[in-house]
């Protein structure tokens, strides 16, 4: 345990945060008009629905499931602790790429597990072939997939999911957290299987990270398999509430998605033009190398905005992400990068 560390980020109060890929709109007011008066009525002294039965209903019905193909959890990140609690004993190994989301090694380390990383071809490129070699060889239990990944924002093709999947024998997880910022979907594929499970978040395209709200999609028995190991209650009345009426703002959202890939478009020009190297994002975010990059995180912060730096992973020296902001910050951001002297 001693290597164990616990997660950490420096205080953003009073700048824009653009270091976490939180949706920069806060639809609370919108949501609280339209959930009145049943928000008032919330009996808060009472335990919450224990499976999050009348939302899990509302998901199936938007992505046309059924809900015993659903799986909530307090955050994605709790159920990415769950499918890595379920599928892996200690000592077993667990495949995935790298760079990526930071919390598969960090459940590793907790779970005395063995995580195999593949490193990703040239230009950001998940290396589907390292991946299916790695867990065929080392006998890997559990492989994980990271489609739209955090930090890059590369995307792997469906044809690409399929053979993973058709060539290994491990259980799968493809975790879909940005899945609102692409047109591509893996559902129906990873339904036909037993071995495969999607994750996804309310945490970036719907803008309620602060309510915490994930869920997995899988088949019936995979679910009732992960559910042994998800904390009774896990998903407080609140957020249950709150993430299904924001199923009803479903045209609000794809609005906002909008906007964020056409800030991403415009942002992306004025990094290059600072002569930044730009990986090819997918998601609600840039993942960018440049060889001032410390100047640019700096001057970025002292004029107002966090972003994140990776320059200390030696996967990626010189590299910093930005999560996009709103059309206003967005201007301004572009102003800020014009007038960097690099
Ligand atoms: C790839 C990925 N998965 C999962 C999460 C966690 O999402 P949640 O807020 O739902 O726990 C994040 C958050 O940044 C992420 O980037």
């Amino acid at each position: 345990m001693g290597k164990i560390k616990a997660y950490q980020e420096k205080s953003t109060q009073g700048k824009v945060r653009l270091h976490s890929n939180e949706s920069p709109y806060n639809n609370l007011p919108l949501l609280l008009k339209e959930l009145e008066p049943s928000f008032s009525s919330l009996n808060i002294n009472e335990y919450p629905s224990l499976n999050a039965d009348a939302l899990k209903e509302k998901l199936a019905q938007t992505h046309g499931i059924s809900s015993e193909n659903i799986i909530v959890g307090n955050g994605s990140d709790e159920l990415i602790t769950c499918v890595m609690q379920r599928f892996l004993n200690p000592n077993e190994v667990v495949v995935t790429h790298s760079p990526t989301f930071s919390q598969y090694a960090w459940n590793a380390s907790l779970l005395h597990v063995n995580l195999i990383e593949v490193n990703d071809k040239s230009n950001y490129v998940i290396d589907i072939d390292g991946l299916i070699e790695a867990c065929n060889q080392n006998n890997a239990k559990l492989c994980i997939v990271c489609t739209p990944n955090n930090p890059t924002g590369a995307l792997i093709s469906y044809h690409e999911l399929e053979r993973l999947h058709n060539e290994t024998s491990c259980f799968i997880m493809v975790d879909e957290a940005y899945l609102d910022f692409v047109d591509q979907n893996y559902q129906s594929f990873v339904l036909s299987s037993s071995r495969m499970i999607s994750l996804r978040t309310f945490s970036k395209a719907y803008g309620l990270a602060g309510i915490r709200f994930g869920y997995g999609v899988a088949q019936a028995e995979v679910i009732q398999m992960i559910n042994q190991v998800r904390q009774p209650y896990n998903v407080n009345a609140i957020t249950q509430m709150i993430a299904q009426g924001s199923l009803s703002q479903r045209k609000l959202i794809e609005a906002q998605v909008q906007s964020i890939l056409t800030n991403k478009k415009l942002l992306m020009g004025a990094l290059e033009d600072c002569g930044c190297t730009l990986a090819p994002s997918m998601a609600n975010f840039i993942f960018f190398s440049h060889p001032s990059h410390d100047l640019i995180e700096k001057t970025l912060w002292d004029r107002g905005f966090a972003i994140k730096s990776f320059h200390q992973n030696t996967l990626t020296p010189n590299h910093l992400r930005i999560s996009i902001p709103n059309d206003e910050d967005t201007k301004t951001l572009i102003n800020v990068l014009k007038g960097i002297k690099i």
